[in-house]
């Protein structure tokens, strides 16, 4: 079965205090912490890469669960893997001819393949990945164009978790962007079971209260 991951997105955090924010992430319940991974071309944003994910590995034994906002995933496997990424979902829209050995690598460095899609890829795109005799074990459908934190929720997706969730009834389902207690419903109750949330839980009083809400409402 599918249990809830909650994943603070990290981009959200203060990076120049990326330990001290990562634990106590985890001090309020969060299952994995969400790093995004922007190379400033897939998507028109750059943010961190392997080094500080290896940095942070120092610091903690935590689930590092990686989205990889890049152009050429592909050289970002070994680099991460080295660095102690825990999963390594990278965008199906530029990794149409490779995705089987890019799968390949992943598993070999010890990590966990996810696959992501945008707001305007068909959700049949995922399925030859899925259905892979070397399968990824992730589908992470945005929520929101990829980039940028403190976007607003696209409810129109929940059709692709719903359509996604009863043809893999055990397959992770990670949704990220705009989740929090006020969309959080629509999320869970289409099926999804990995839920990623920044400013929502960062910008919170209480963090720790919208992590257990979030989680309660994955379990309900
Ligand atoms: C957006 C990132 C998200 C982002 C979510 O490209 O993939 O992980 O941090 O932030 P919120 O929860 O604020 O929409
Ligand atoms: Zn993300």
């Amino acid at each position: 079965g599918v249990t809830p991951k909650i994943a603070p997105s990290m981009l959200s955090s203060d990076f120049a205090n990326l330990a001290s924010e990562a634990k106590r992430m985890l001090d309020f319940g969060a299952d994995w912490l969400h790093m995004d991974i922007m190379d400033g071309h897939f998507v028109p944003n750059l943010t961190i890469g392997a080094p500080v994910i290896e940095s942070l590995r120092k610091h903690t034994k935590a689930y590092l669960d990686c989205h990889l906002m890049v152009a050429n995933p592909i050289d970002y496997v070994e680099p991460m893997g080295k660095a102690g990424a825990s999963g390594f979902t990278f965008h199906v829209e530029i990794s149409k001819d490779n995705w089987q050995e890019l799968i390949q690598r992943i598993k070999s460095k010890g990590m966990r393949p996810g696959v992501a899609l945008k707001p305007g890829t068909p959700i049949e795109e995922v399925y030859p990945l899925v259905d892979s005799e070397n399968p990824v074990e992730m589908v992470l459908v945005m929520t929101v164009e990829p980039g940028f934190g403190g976007q607003k929720f696209m409810p129109e997706m929940m059709d692709k978790v719903r359509v996604l969730r009863k043809k893999y009834p055990s397959l992770d389902i990670e949704v990220d962007g705009g989740l929090g207690p006020s969309t959080i419903d629509m999320a869970a109750s289409a099926g999804a079971n990995c839920i990623v949330a920044g400013s929502s839980v960062f910008g919170a009083p209480e963090p720790a209260a919208v992590i257990s809400l979030m989680r309660k409402s994955v379990l309900e």
